[in-house]
């Protein structure tokens, strides 16, 4: 199948409503994280169909994916969008800073036309309620742990009553780095899942979170399994599949190196 097509979904509080694809190449590696061997990634990412790419300061990795969208430019690959380099803004904003300074300025960088768009990460409901009690432009996206073991429920209810989209981060687990487990991977729920469809257990997971209705970013550099990964949009779960599913165990697989702050998710499950 061609895997170009992936659906997209309308960000409504972007400045022009601009569409999203629902599938975000993730940029977070530990090992093989040379710029030589993202950039490759890259490419070959966009030549899949990737047309969607978090990445991150603490990454290392925003250098390596422009180059490979120059290099993609070049390749005729994509088509640029003609838009005039704008300055580097960056926001630098602590955990400990007030929230209300820090949102008012990225209002203020989406209202520049800086950006198109501006969102939020790990927000639980109650940081969301505290967020919309004087943004004056909603996040377009809140950006938090979602897998068939940490379903967030309640967040997602709660984001799609406000209209804010939920991306999933760590959509397999984050299997095989250090901030991840195999706790997603080699459910047996899971595999029989899988072995049902004759799908791999990643794909479970992708087409799990699509039919919840969110967006995800999901990390692979290698060529096959990144292509795999876009191969969820031509079959479906059954019933008895998410009845399976919704009686998984709950944890949340990645606890990353804010487990030491004191009620960071705010009591949330
Ligand atoms: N906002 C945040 O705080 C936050 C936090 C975490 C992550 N993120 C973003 O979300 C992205 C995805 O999350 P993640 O990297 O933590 O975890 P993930 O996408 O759940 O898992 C990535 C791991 O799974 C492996 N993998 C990928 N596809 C596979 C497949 N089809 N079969 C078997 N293994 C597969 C990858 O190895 P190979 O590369 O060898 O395939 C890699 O080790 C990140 O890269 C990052 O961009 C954001
Ligand atoms: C979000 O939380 C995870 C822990 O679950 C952490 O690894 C990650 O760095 C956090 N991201 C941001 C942007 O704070």
């Amino acid at each position: 199948m061609s895997c170009s097509k992936i659906p997209q979904i309308v960000l409504k509080s972007s400045s022009n409503q601009s569409n999203m694809p629902l599938i975000a190449f993730g940029t977070a590696a530990v090992t093989n994280n040379d710029g030589e061997i993202t950039k490759a990634a890259v490419v070959e990412a966009i030549k899949s169909g990737y047309r969607h790419f978090d990445t991150a300061s603490i990454y290392g990795s925003e250098e390596a994916l422009g180059e490979a969208i120059q290099q993609a430019l070049q390749l005729g690959l994509i088509q640029s969008r003609e838009i005039t380099p704008d300055p580097e803004i960056r926001i630098f904003g602590s955990l400990f800073d007030p929230l209300a300074r820090v949102w008012i300025a990225m209002e203020e960088c989406q209202k520049l036309g800086l950006t198109k768009s501006i969102g939020v990460s790990n927000f639980t409901c109650k940081k969301l309620e505290d967020l919309l009690s004087f943004a004056t432009i909603l996040p377009s996206v809140n950006q938090v742990e979602m897998n068939p073991v940490w379903h967030q429920k309640k967040l997602k209810e709660y984001c799609e009553a406000k209209g804010i989209i939920i991306t999933a981060f760590s959509p397999l687990g984050a299997k095989g780095t250090m901030w991840g487990s195999n706790e997603v991977i080699d459910s047996e729920i899971l595999k029989q899942i899988a072995e049902e469809h004759g799908k791999t257990v990643a794909q479970v997971c992708l087409r799990w979170l699509y039919e919840q209705g969110v967006s995800m970013a999901v990390k692979s550099y290698n060529k096959d399994r990144m292509k795999q990964n876009l191969e969820i949009f031509d079959w479906s779960l059954t019933r008895d599949d998410h009845e399976k599913i919704d009686k998984i165990k709950q944890i949340r697989v990645n606890n990353g190196p804010f487990a030491f702050i004191p009620d960071i998710w705010d009591g949330e499950t």
